[in-house]
Protein backbone atom coordinates (compact mmCIF):
# COMPACT_ATOMS: atom_id res chain seq x y z
CA UNK A 1 0.00 0.00 0.00
CA UNK A 2 1.48 3.42 -1.23
CA UNK A 3 -0.61 5.80 0.93
CA UNK A 4 -3.92 5.85 2.67
CA UNK A 5 -5.79 9.37 3.52
CA UNK A 6 -9.11 9.58 5.26
CA UNK A 7 -11.23 12.18 6.66
CA UNK A 8 -12.13 9.80 9.53
CA UNK A 9 -9.05 9.69 11.45
CA UNK A 10 -10.44 7.12 13.91
CA UNK A 11 -10.72 4.57 11.25
CA UNK A 12 -9.18 1.90 12.47
CA UNK A 13 -10.97 2.00 15.67
CA UNK A 14 -14.68 3.14 14.76
CA UNK A 15 -16.45 -0.27 14.64
CA UNK A 16 -19.54 0.77 12.44
CA UNK A 17 -16.71 2.89 10.00
CA UNK A 18 -18.59 2.76 6.66
CA UNK A 19 -16.13 3.48 3.38
CA UNK A 20 -18.97 4.99 1.53
CA UNK A 21 -19.83 7.59 3.89
CA UNK A 22 -16.88 8.44 4.06
CA UNK A 23 -16.83 8.77 0.10
CA UNK A 24 -19.76 10.54 -0.28
CA UNK A 25 -18.43 12.94 2.01
CA UNK A 26 -15.28 13.32 -0.21
CA UNK A 27 -18.07 13.58 -2.99
CA UNK A 28 -19.56 16.78 -1.19
CA UNK A 29 -16.25 18.25 -0.77
CA UNK A 30 -15.08 18.13 -4.13
CA UNK A 31 -18.60 19.40 -5.64
CA UNK A 32 -18.17 22.43 -3.56
CA UNK A 33 -14.92 22.74 -4.91
CA UNK A 34 -15.53 22.24 -8.01
CA UNK A 35 -18.56 24.12 -8.36
CA UNK A 36 -16.75 27.14 -7.06
CA UNK A 37 -14.32 26.35 -10.17
CA UNK A 38 -16.99 26.79 -12.55
CA UNK A 39 -18.43 29.41 -11.22
CA UNK A 40 -14.73 31.36 -11.65
CA UNK A 41 -14.47 29.86 -15.52
CA UNK A 42 -17.78 30.94 -16.04
CA UNK A 43 -18.73 27.39 -17.57
CA UNK A 44 -19.39 23.90 -16.84
CA UNK A 45 -16.74 21.50 -16.37
CA UNK A 46 -16.50 18.43 -18.17
CA UNK A 47 -14.97 15.00 -18.26
CA UNK A 48 -14.61 12.03 -20.11
CA UNK A 49 -14.17 8.40 -18.72
CA UNK A 50 -12.26 6.10 -21.85
CA UNK A 51 -12.43 2.42 -20.97
CA UNK A 52 -10.20 -0.45 -22.10
CA UNK A 53 -11.01 -4.08 -21.74
CA UNK A 54 -13.53 -6.47 -20.92
CA UNK A 55 -17.27 -5.82 -19.58
CA UNK A 56 -15.90 -6.08 -16.10
CA UNK A 57 -13.80 -2.54 -17.20
CA UNK A 58 -17.35 -0.87 -19.03
CA UNK A 59 -19.01 -1.63 -15.51
CA UNK A 60 -16.24 -0.13 -13.20
CA UNK A 61 -16.30 2.57 -15.51
CA UNK A 62 -20.19 3.16 -15.17
CA UNK A 63 -19.00 4.09 -11.61
CA UNK A 64 -16.36 6.27 -12.41
CA UNK A 65 -18.81 8.00 -14.13
CA UNK A 66 -21.21 8.42 -11.15
CA UNK A 67 -18.92 9.74 -9.25
CA UNK A 68 -18.23 12.11 -11.71
CA UNK A 69 -21.74 13.08 -12.15
CA UNK A 70 -21.96 13.53 -8.48
CA UNK A 71 -19.32 15.97 -8.04
CA UNK A 72 -20.59 18.07 -10.93
CA UNK A 73 -18.72 17.07 -14.20
CA UNK A 74 -20.71 16.90 -17.01
CA UNK A 75 -20.50 13.89 -19.87
CA UNK A 76 -18.25 14.79 -22.97
CA UNK A 77 -17.30 12.60 -25.87
CA UNK A 78 -13.97 14.56 -26.74
CA UNK A 79 -11.07 14.59 -24.71
CA UNK A 80 -10.21 17.87 -26.16
CA UNK A 81 -13.20 19.34 -24.45
CA UNK A 82 -12.75 17.41 -20.87
CA UNK A 83 -11.46 18.86 -18.00
CA UNK A 84 -11.19 15.88 -16.44
CA UNK A 85 -9.63 12.25 -18.29
CA UNK A 86 -9.72 8.87 -16.95
CA UNK A 87 -8.26 5.61 -18.47
CA UNK A 88 -10.00 2.60 -17.32
CA UNK A 89 -6.80 0.28 -18.53
CA UNK A 90 -6.67 -3.20 -19.55
CA UNK A 91 -3.24 -5.38 -19.64
CA UNK A 92 -4.67 -8.79 -20.75
CA UNK A 93 -2.88 -8.30 -23.90
CA UNK A 94 0.42 -6.14 -24.47
CA UNK A 95 -1.13 -4.42 -27.22
CA UNK A 96 -3.40 -2.71 -25.23
CA UNK A 97 -1.01 -1.31 -23.18
CA UNK A 98 1.20 0.18 -25.98
CA UNK A 99 -2.27 1.60 -27.17
CA UNK A 100 -2.88 3.59 -23.62
CA UNK A 101 0.91 4.74 -23.76
CA UNK A 102 0.28 6.26 -26.92
CA UNK A 103 -2.84 8.06 -26.03
CA UNK A 104 -1.32 9.86 -23.00
CA UNK A 105 1.69 11.18 -25.37
CA UNK A 106 -1.47 12.93 -26.68
CA UNK A 107 -2.55 14.74 -24.22
CA UNK A 108 0.38 16.45 -22.92
CA UNK A 109 -0.66 19.83 -25.99
CA UNK A 110 -4.26 19.37 -24.53
CA UNK A 111 -3.09 20.34 -20.97
CA UNK A 112 -0.93 23.06 -22.36
CA UNK A 113 -4.39 24.65 -23.86
CA UNK A 114 -6.49 23.89 -21.09
CA UNK A 115 -4.64 24.24 -17.87
CA UNK A 116 -7.77 22.73 -15.77
CA UNK A 117 -7.47 19.30 -17.30
CA UNK A 118 -6.70 16.52 -14.94
CA UNK A 119 -5.70 13.67 -16.27
CA UNK A 120 -6.45 10.04 -14.60
CA UNK A 121 -5.35 6.22 -15.14
CA UNK A 122 -6.86 3.00 -13.73
CA UNK A 123 -7.71 -0.65 -14.25
CA UNK A 124 -5.52 -3.37 -14.57
CA UNK A 125 -2.74 -1.84 -16.10
CA UNK A 126 -1.88 0.43 -12.86
CA UNK A 127 -1.37 -2.41 -10.75
CA UNK A 128 1.52 -4.09 -12.41
CA UNK A 129 4.69 -1.85 -10.17
CA UNK A 130 6.44 -1.47 -13.45
CA UNK A 131 3.71 0.36 -15.10
CA UNK A 132 3.42 3.07 -12.40
CA UNK A 133 6.93 3.58 -12.34
CA UNK A 134 7.50 4.33 -16.27
CA UNK A 135 4.14 6.35 -15.41
CA UNK A 136 5.55 8.35 -12.24
CA UNK A 137 9.09 8.76 -14.29
CA UNK A 138 8.16 9.58 -18.25
CA UNK A 139 4.25 10.71 -18.10
CA UNK A 140 3.75 13.61 -15.44
CA UNK A 141 0.72 14.84 -17.23
CA UNK A 142 -0.86 12.00 -15.75
CA UNK A 143 -1.86 14.06 -12.09
CA UNK A 144 -3.71 10.37 -10.33
CA UNK A 145 -3.41 6.84 -10.44
CA UNK A 146 -5.26 4.18 -8.66
CA UNK A 147 -5.83 0.14 -9.08
CA UNK A 148 -8.41 -2.19 -9.54
CA UNK A 149 -8.58 -2.70 -5.74
CA UNK A 150 -9.28 0.60 -4.63
CA UNK A 151 -11.75 2.10 -7.43
CA UNK A 152 -13.87 2.96 -4.58
CA UNK A 153 -11.82 5.24 -3.25
CA UNK A 154 -11.87 7.57 -6.35
CA UNK A 155 -14.38 9.78 -4.96
CA UNK A 156 -11.15 10.71 -2.11
CA UNK A 157 -8.41 10.94 -4.56
CA UNK A 158 -10.41 13.02 -6.64
CA UNK A 159 -10.29 15.22 -3.87
CA UNK A 160 -7.44 15.58 -3.46
CA UNK A 161 -6.10 16.41 -6.88
CA UNK A 162 -8.20 18.98 -7.10
CA UNK A 163 -7.82 20.52 -3.37
CA UNK A 164 -3.70 19.60 -2.89
CA UNK A 165 -2.46 20.30 -6.56
CA UNK A 166 -0.82 17.26 -6.08
CA UNK A 167 -0.09 14.33 -8.19
CA UNK A 168 -1.93 11.18 -5.48
CA UNK A 169 -0.65 7.82 -6.47
CA UNK A 170 -2.20 5.04 -4.62
CA UNK A 171 -2.78 1.21 -5.51
CA UNK A 172 -3.40 -1.64 -3.43
CA UNK A 173 -1.76 -5.00 -3.57
CA UNK A 174 -5.00 -6.80 -3.14
CA UNK A 175 -8.51 -6.57 -1.13
CA UNK A 176 -11.05 -8.68 0.72
CA UNK A 177 -13.26 -5.62 1.19
CA UNK A 178 -16.16 -4.78 -1.48
CA UNK A 179 -17.63 -1.51 -1.06
CA UNK A 180 -21.20 -1.41 -2.37
CA UNK A 181 -23.99 1.24 -3.05
CA UNK A 182 -21.52 3.79 -5.22
CA UNK A 183 -22.99 5.92 -7.27
CA UNK A 184 -23.55 4.82 -11.01
CA UNK A 185 -24.11 6.62 -14.08
CA UNK A 186 -25.43 3.56 -17.21
CA UNK A 187 -24.85 3.57 -20.67
CA UNK A 188 -27.82 1.86 -21.13
CA UNK A 189 -31.38 2.64 -19.47
CA UNK A 190 -32.84 -0.75 -20.48
CA UNK A 191 -29.87 -2.97 -19.73
CA UNK A 192 -27.10 -2.99 -16.93
CA UNK A 193 -24.35 -5.49 -15.79
CA UNK A 194 -24.41 -6.53 -12.30
CA UNK A 195 -20.58 -7.78 -10.36
CA UNK A 196 -21.52 -10.97 -8.69
CA UNK A 197 -17.74 -11.60 -7.78
CA UNK A 198 -14.11 -10.54 -8.47
CA UNK A 199 -10.35 -11.76 -9.12
CA UNK A 200 -10.31 -15.03 -10.07
CA UNK A 201 -8.29 -18.41 -8.78
CA UNK A 202 -7.73 -20.24 -12.01
CA UNK A 203 -4.00 -19.08 -12.36
CA UNK A 204 -4.34 -20.37 -16.54
CA UNK A 205 -0.56 -20.04 -17.16
CA UNK A 206 -1.28 -17.07 -19.98
CA UNK A 207 -2.96 -14.99 -17.64
CA UNK A 208 -2.49 -11.76 -16.03
CA UNK A 209 -5.85 -11.46 -14.44
CA UNK A 210 -5.23 -13.26 -11.62
CA UNK A 211 -2.18 -10.84 -10.56
CA UNK A 212 -4.13 -7.51 -11.29
CA UNK A 213 -7.50 -8.64 -10.15
CA UNK A 214 -6.78 -10.30 -7.06
CA UNK A 215 -8.41 -13.48 -5.56
CA UNK A 216 -11.73 -14.56 -6.14
CA UNK A 217 -14.70 -12.52 -3.79
CA UNK A 218 -18.07 -12.93 -4.20
CA UNK A 219 -20.79 -10.62 -3.41
CA UNK A 220 -23.80 -11.74 -0.97
CA UNK A 221 -26.70 -12.68 -3.28
CA UNK A 222 -28.64 -10.55 -1.26
CA UNK A 223 -26.69 -6.98 -2.44
CA UNK A 224 -26.81 -8.29 -5.77
CA UNK A 225 -30.27 -9.33 -5.87
CA UNK A 226 -31.94 -5.96 -4.15
CA UNK A 227 -29.40 -4.03 -6.94
CA UNK A 228 -31.03 -5.99 -9.62
CA UNK A 229 -34.48 -5.37 -7.78
CA UNK A 230 -33.33 -1.45 -7.91
CA UNK A 231 -32.43 -1.76 -11.46
CA UNK A 232 -35.69 -3.46 -12.58
CA UNK A 233 -37.61 -0.92 -10.78
CA UNK A 234 -35.01 1.98 -12.85
CA UNK A 235 -36.22 0.35 -16.24
CA UNK A 236 -33.66 -2.00 -16.68
CA UNK A 237 -34.79 -5.21 -18.82
CA UNK A 238 -31.77 -7.34 -19.49
CA UNK A 239 -28.84 -8.07 -16.97
CA UNK A 240 -25.91 -9.40 -17.22
CA UNK A 241 -24.05 -11.03 -14.12
CA UNK A 242 -20.42 -10.17 -14.65
CA UNK A 243 -17.39 -12.52 -13.07
CA UNK A 244 -13.80 -13.40 -14.38
CA UNK A 245 -15.37 -17.28 -13.53
CA UNK A 246 -19.10 -16.77 -12.76
CA UNK A 247 -19.39 -20.77 -12.22
CA UNK A 248 -17.09 -20.80 -9.28
CA UNK A 249 -19.41 -18.22 -7.71
CA UNK A 250 -20.48 -18.21 -4.49
CA UNK A 251 -17.86 -20.95 -3.24
CA UNK A 252 -16.56 -19.25 -0.68
CA UNK A 253 -19.24 -17.20 0.97
CA UNK A 254 -19.63 -17.98 4.56
CA UNK A 255 -23.06 -19.58 3.60
CA UNK A 256 -21.93 -20.91 0.26
CA UNK A 257 -24.53 -20.64 -2.49
CA UNK A 258 -24.28 -22.14 -6.19
CA UNK A 259 -24.17 -19.84 -9.17
CA UNK A 260 -27.20 -21.92 -10.16
CA UNK A 261 -29.14 -20.87 -7.46
CA UNK A 262 -28.34 -17.48 -7.57
CA UNK A 263 -29.29 -17.27 -11.32
CA UNK A 264 -32.98 -19.00 -10.17
CA UNK A 265 -33.30 -16.06 -7.61
CA UNK A 266 -32.48 -13.97 -10.05
CA UNK A 267 -35.04 -14.93 -12.62
CA UNK A 268 -37.93 -14.52 -9.86
CA UNK A 269 -37.09 -10.67 -9.85
CA UNK A 270 -40.46 -8.71 -11.53
CA UNK A 271 -39.39 -6.70 -14.48
CA UNK A 272 -36.17 -8.43 -15.69
CA UNK A 273 -36.71 -10.30 -18.71
CA UNK A 274 -33.71 -11.81 -19.95
CA UNK A 275 -30.47 -12.94 -17.98
CA UNK A 276 -27.06 -13.03 -19.41
CA UNK A 277 -24.02 -14.12 -17.32
CA UNK A 278 -20.18 -13.99 -18.33
CA UNK A 279 -17.35 -15.65 -18.42
CA UNK A 280 -18.07 -19.17 -17.39
CA UNK A 281 -14.85 -21.55 -16.99
CA UNK A 282 -15.25 -25.35 -18.11
CA UNK A 283 -14.03 -27.06 -15.53
CA UNK A 284 -16.74 -25.52 -13.33
CA UNK A 285 -19.81 -25.84 -15.22
CA UNK A 286 -21.91 -27.98 -13.54
CA UNK A 287 -25.18 -30.06 -14.54
CA UNK A 288 -26.95 -28.13 -11.65
CA UNK A 289 -26.57 -25.07 -13.79
CA UNK A 290 -27.26 -26.62 -17.60
CA UNK A 291 -30.42 -27.78 -15.67
CA UNK A 292 -31.53 -24.01 -14.86
CA UNK A 293 -30.27 -22.64 -18.12
CA UNK A 294 -32.94 -24.72 -19.93
CA UNK A 295 -35.84 -24.27 -17.27
CA UNK A 296 -35.57 -20.72 -16.83
CA UNK A 297 -37.18 -19.14 -20.44
CA UNK A 298 -35.55 -15.52 -19.16
CA UNK A 299 -32.25 -16.91 -19.26
CA UNK A 300 -30.84 -15.80 -22.71
CA UNK A 301 -29.89 -18.91 -25.21
CA UNK A 302 -26.39 -17.84 -25.34
CA UNK A 303 -23.32 -19.91 -23.42
CA UNK A 304 -19.89 -17.64 -23.81
CA UNK A 305 -17.51 -20.76 -23.10
CA UNK A 306 -13.43 -20.26 -23.65
CA UNK A 307 -11.92 -23.26 -25.34
CA UNK A 308 -8.70 -21.45 -25.61
CA UNK A 309 -7.66 -24.53 -27.69
CA UNK A 310 -8.46 -27.49 -29.07
CA UNK A 311 -4.82 -29.66 -27.77
CA UNK A 312 -4.81 -31.33 -24.57
CA UNK A 313 -1.52 -30.65 -24.30
CA UNK A 314 -1.79 -27.53 -24.51
CA UNK A 315 -4.70 -26.96 -22.13
CA UNK A 316 -2.38 -28.86 -19.63
CA UNK A 317 0.17 -26.08 -19.99
CA UNK A 318 -2.39 -23.57 -19.84
CA UNK A 319 -3.17 -25.05 -16.54
CA UNK A 320 -6.96 -25.29 -17.82
CA UNK A 321 -7.69 -28.36 -15.77
CA UNK A 322 -9.62 -29.90 -18.64
CA UNK A 323 -9.40 -32.01 -22.08
CA UNK A 324 -10.48 -31.43 -25.16
CA UNK A 325 -12.66 -34.40 -24.34
CA UNK A 326 -14.02 -33.10 -21.88
CA UNK A 327 -14.57 -30.10 -23.39
CA UNK A 328 -16.81 -31.86 -25.94
CA UNK A 329 -18.75 -33.98 -23.33
CA UNK A 330 -19.68 -30.85 -21.90
CA UNK A 331 -20.74 -29.23 -25.45
CA UNK A 332 -22.89 -32.29 -25.95
CA UNK A 333 -24.45 -32.09 -22.33
CA UNK A 334 -25.26 -28.35 -23.14
CA UNK A 335 -26.45 -29.84 -26.72
CA UNK A 336 -28.78 -32.36 -25.44
CA UNK A 337 -30.17 -29.96 -22.55
CA UNK A 338 -30.68 -26.71 -24.62
CA UNK A 339 -30.66 -27.45 -28.81
CA UNK A 340 -31.01 -24.30 -30.06
CA UNK A 341 -28.17 -22.43 -27.78
CA UNK A 342 -25.75 -20.13 -29.34
CA UNK A 343 -22.25 -20.86 -28.27
CA UNK A 344 -18.95 -18.65 -28.14
CA UNK A 345 -15.58 -18.88 -27.26
CA UNK A 346 -12.41 -17.26 -27.47
CA UNK A 347 -9.50 -18.94 -28.62
CA UNK A 348 -5.66 -17.87 -28.12
CA UNK A 349 -2.98 -19.26 -30.78
CA UNK A 350 0.27 -19.38 -30.53
CA UNK A 351 0.90 -20.19 -27.13
CA UNK A 352 4.37 -21.35 -26.25
CA UNK A 353 5.02 -24.97 -27.53
CA UNK A 354 1.97 -24.75 -29.76
CA UNK A 355 2.79 -27.36 -32.80
CA UNK A 356 0.96 -27.30 -36.04
CA UNK A 357 -0.58 -30.87 -35.34
CA UNK A 358 -1.84 -28.86 -31.89
CA UNK A 359 -2.95 -25.63 -33.76
CA UNK A 360 -5.01 -28.50 -36.17
CA UNK A 361 -6.62 -29.59 -32.96
CA UNK A 362 -7.83 -26.08 -32.61
CA UNK A 363 -9.13 -25.86 -36.25
CA UNK A 364 -10.87 -29.50 -36.09
CA UNK A 365 -12.53 -28.56 -32.57
CA UNK A 366 -14.00 -25.13 -34.15
CA UNK A 367 -15.28 -27.46 -36.73
CA UNK A 368 -16.87 -29.88 -34.55
CA UNK A 369 -18.54 -27.71 -32.17
CA UNK A 370 -19.85 -24.94 -34.06
CA UNK A 371 -19.23 -21.98 -32.83
CA UNK A 372 -22.13 -18.80 -33.69
CA UNK A 373 -18.99 -16.55 -33.21
CA UNK A 374 -15.05 -16.56 -31.90
CA UNK A 375 -13.19 -14.44 -30.24
CA UNK A 376 -9.36 -14.95 -31.60
CA UNK A 377 -6.59 -13.60 -29.63
CA UNK A 378 -2.96 -14.17 -30.79
CA UNK A 379 -0.83 -15.08 -27.57
CA UNK A 380 0.52 -12.34 -26.01
CA UNK A 381 3.63 -12.73 -23.11
CA UNK A 382 2.96 -11.24 -19.95
CA UNK A 383 5.59 -10.73 -17.51
CA UNK A 384 5.39 -12.77 -14.61
CA UNK A 385 3.25 -15.09 -15.68
CA UNK A 386 4.24 -18.88 -15.98
CA UNK A 387 3.58 -19.24 -20.07
CA UNK A 388 6.26 -16.19 -20.23
CA UNK A 389 9.20 -18.16 -18.98
CA UNK A 390 7.94 -21.21 -21.37
CA UNK A 391 11.17 -21.59 -23.64
CA UNK A 392 9.13 -22.62 -26.52
CA UNK A 393 7.69 -18.85 -28.09
CA UNK A 394 6.19 -19.59 -31.48
CA UNK A 395 7.78 -17.88 -34.15
CA UNK A 396 5.53 -14.05 -35.01
CA UNK A 397 5.30 -15.25 -39.11
CA UNK A 398 4.16 -18.88 -37.83
CA UNK A 399 1.46 -17.48 -35.44
CA UNK A 400 0.27 -14.82 -37.97
CA UNK A 401 -0.49 -17.51 -40.67
CA UNK A 402 -2.01 -19.94 -38.11
CA UNK A 403 -4.29 -16.86 -36.70
CA UNK A 404 -5.47 -16.00 -40.55
CA UNK A 405 -5.83 -19.83 -40.91
CA UNK A 406 -8.19 -19.98 -37.87
CA UNK A 407 -9.92 -16.54 -38.61
CA UNK A 408 -11.35 -18.31 -41.90
CA UNK A 409 -12.34 -21.53 -40.24
CA UNK A 410 -14.47 -19.26 -37.70
CA UNK A 411 -15.81 -17.21 -40.18
CA UNK A 412 -17.28 -20.01 -42.53
CA UNK A 413 -18.94 -22.14 -39.53
CA UNK A 414 -20.01 -18.64 -37.56
CA UNK A 415 -21.98 -17.50 -41.10
CA UNK A 416 -23.59 -20.82 -41.64
CA UNK A 417 -24.35 -20.62 -37.80
CA UNK A 418 -26.01 -17.23 -38.48
CA UNK A 419 -28.24 -18.74 -41.13
CA UNK A 420 -30.56 -20.98 -39.10
CA UNK A 421 -33.03 -18.36 -37.64
CA UNK A 422 -33.48 -17.09 -41.94
CA UNK A 423 -36.73 -16.38 -42.09
CA UNK A 424 -37.81 -16.82 -38.28
CA UNK A 425 -39.87 -14.41 -36.18
CA UNK A 426 -37.59 -13.80 -33.34
CA UNK A 427 -37.85 -11.52 -29.84
CA UNK A 428 -35.12 -8.47 -30.22
CA UNK A 429 -34.86 -5.92 -27.41
CA UNK A 430 -33.64 -2.71 -29.31
CA UNK A 431 -30.65 -1.05 -28.18
CA UNK A 432 -29.75 1.73 -30.26
CA UNK A 433 -30.62 3.75 -33.28
CA UNK A 434 -28.38 3.06 -36.17
CA UNK A 435 -26.34 4.85 -38.38
CA UNK A 436 -28.60 4.29 -41.58
CA UNK A 437 -31.26 6.32 -41.08
CA UNK A 438 -34.73 4.97 -39.90
CA UNK A 439 -33.17 2.13 -38.94
CA UNK A 440 -32.63 0.47 -35.36
CA UNK A 441 -30.37 -2.54 -33.56
CA UNK A 442 -30.90 -4.78 -31.00
CA UNK A 443 -30.25 -8.03 -29.91
CA UNK A 444 -32.23 -11.46 -30.33
CA UNK A 445 -31.62 -13.79 -26.73
CA UNK A 446 -28.72 -15.49 -28.71
CA UNK A 447 -26.72 -12.67 -28.73
CA UNK A 448 -26.92 -12.17 -32.50
CA UNK A 449 -27.23 -8.30 -33.92
CA UNK A 450 -30.23 -7.42 -36.09
CA UNK A 451 -31.61 -4.52 -37.84
CA UNK A 452 -34.54 -3.29 -39.09
CA UNK A 453 -36.31 -0.39 -39.61
CA UNK A 454 -37.82 1.74 -36.90
CA UNK A 455 -36.90 4.80 -34.54
CA UNK A 456 -35.53 6.04 -31.18
CA UNK A 457 -39.07 5.45 -29.17
CA UNK A 458 -38.36 1.85 -30.11
CA UNK A 459 -35.03 1.87 -27.90
CA UNK A 460 -35.39 -0.39 -24.79
CA UNK A 461 -38.18 -2.28 -26.02
CA UNK A 462 -38.94 -5.58 -27.05
CA UNK A 463 -40.24 -5.78 -30.15
CA UNK A 464 -41.10 -9.46 -32.52
CA UNK A 465 -38.86 -8.93 -36.20
CA UNK A 466 -38.69 -11.19 -38.80
CA UNK A 467 -35.24 -11.87 -39.71
CA UNK A 468 -35.14 -12.02 -43.66
CA UNK A 469 -31.83 -11.45 -44.48
CA UNK A 470 -28.61 -13.40 -42.65
CA UNK A 471 -25.41 -10.81 -43.72
CA UNK A 472 -22.74 -13.05 -42.25
CA UNK A 473 -22.57 -12.19 -38.83
CA UNK A 474 -26.06 -10.08 -38.63
CA UNK A 475 -29.74 -10.14 -39.95
CA UNK A 476 -32.09 -7.12 -41.52
CA UNK A 477 -35.44 -7.60 -40.55
CA UNK A 478 -38.69 -6.30 -40.36
CA UNK A 479 -40.73 -5.53 -37.48
CA UNK A 480 -44.10 -7.68 -36.90
CA UNK A 481 -47.11 -5.70 -35.68
CA UNK A 482 -49.15 -7.66 -33.02
CA UNK A 483 -52.11 -8.42 -35.79
CA UNK A 484 -49.24 -10.50 -38.05
CA UNK A 485 -48.65 -8.51 -40.31
CA UNK A 486 -45.06 -7.10 -41.25
N1 LIG B 1 -2.54 -13.57 -24.62
C1 LIG B 1 -3.57 -13.66 -25.48
N2 LIG B 1 -4.84 -13.75 -25.09
C2 LIG B 1 -5.09 -13.75 -23.76
N3 LIG B 1 -6.25 -13.85 -23.06
C3 LIG B 1 -5.96 -13.79 -21.76
N4 LIG B 1 -4.63 -13.67 -21.58
C4 LIG B 1 -4.06 -13.66 -22.81
C5 LIG B 1 -2.73 -13.57 -23.29
N5 LIG B 1 -1.70 -13.49 -22.46
C6 LIG B 1 -7.55 -14.02 -23.71
C7 LIG B 1 -8.19 -15.34 -23.29
C8 LIG B 1 -9.31 -14.88 -22.41
C9 LIG B 1 -9.66 -13.55 -23.03
C10 LIG B 1 -10.45 -12.65 -22.15
O1 LIG B 1 -8.41 -12.98 -23.32
O2 LIG B 1 -8.69 -15.98 -24.44
O3 LIG B 1 -10.40 -15.78 -22.40
FE1 LIG C 1 -7.47 -15.52 -16.77
FE2 LIG C 1 -8.01 -18.13 -16.67
FE3 LIG C 1 -8.96 -16.45 -14.73
FE4 LIG C 1 -9.96 -16.32 -17.21
S1 LIG C 1 -10.11 -18.09 -15.81
S2 LIG C 1 -9.34 -14.59 -15.91
S3 LIG C 1 -8.22 -16.79 -18.49
S4 LIG C 1 -6.81 -16.94 -15.14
Amino acid sequence: MIRRISLNTNMENTENYSEIEEQNRYMELAGKELAELSGMLGRPLKAIVVTFGCQMNARDSEKLRGILKKVGYETTERESDADFVIYNTCTVRENANTHVYGRLGKLVSLKRKNPQLHVALCGCMMQEPEVVAKVRKSYPVVDLIFGTHNLFQFPELLYHVIHDRKRVIEVWEGTDKIVEDLPIERKYSFKSGVNIMFGCNNFCSYCIVPYVRGRERSREPEAILSEIRGLAKDGVREIMLLGQNVNSYGKNLAEPVSFAQLLERVCMIDGIERVRFMTSHPKDLSDELIRVIAEQPKICRHLHLPVQSGSTEILRRMNRKYTREDYMTLIGKIRAAVPDLSLTTDIIVGFPGETEEDFADTLSLVEEVGYDSVFTFIYSKRTGTPAAAMPEQVDDKVVHARFDRLLETVKKGAEEKCARFAGRTMDVLVEEVNKEPGYVTGRISHNLVVHFPGDESMIGTTVPVKLDDCRGFYYFGTPVLPDGKE
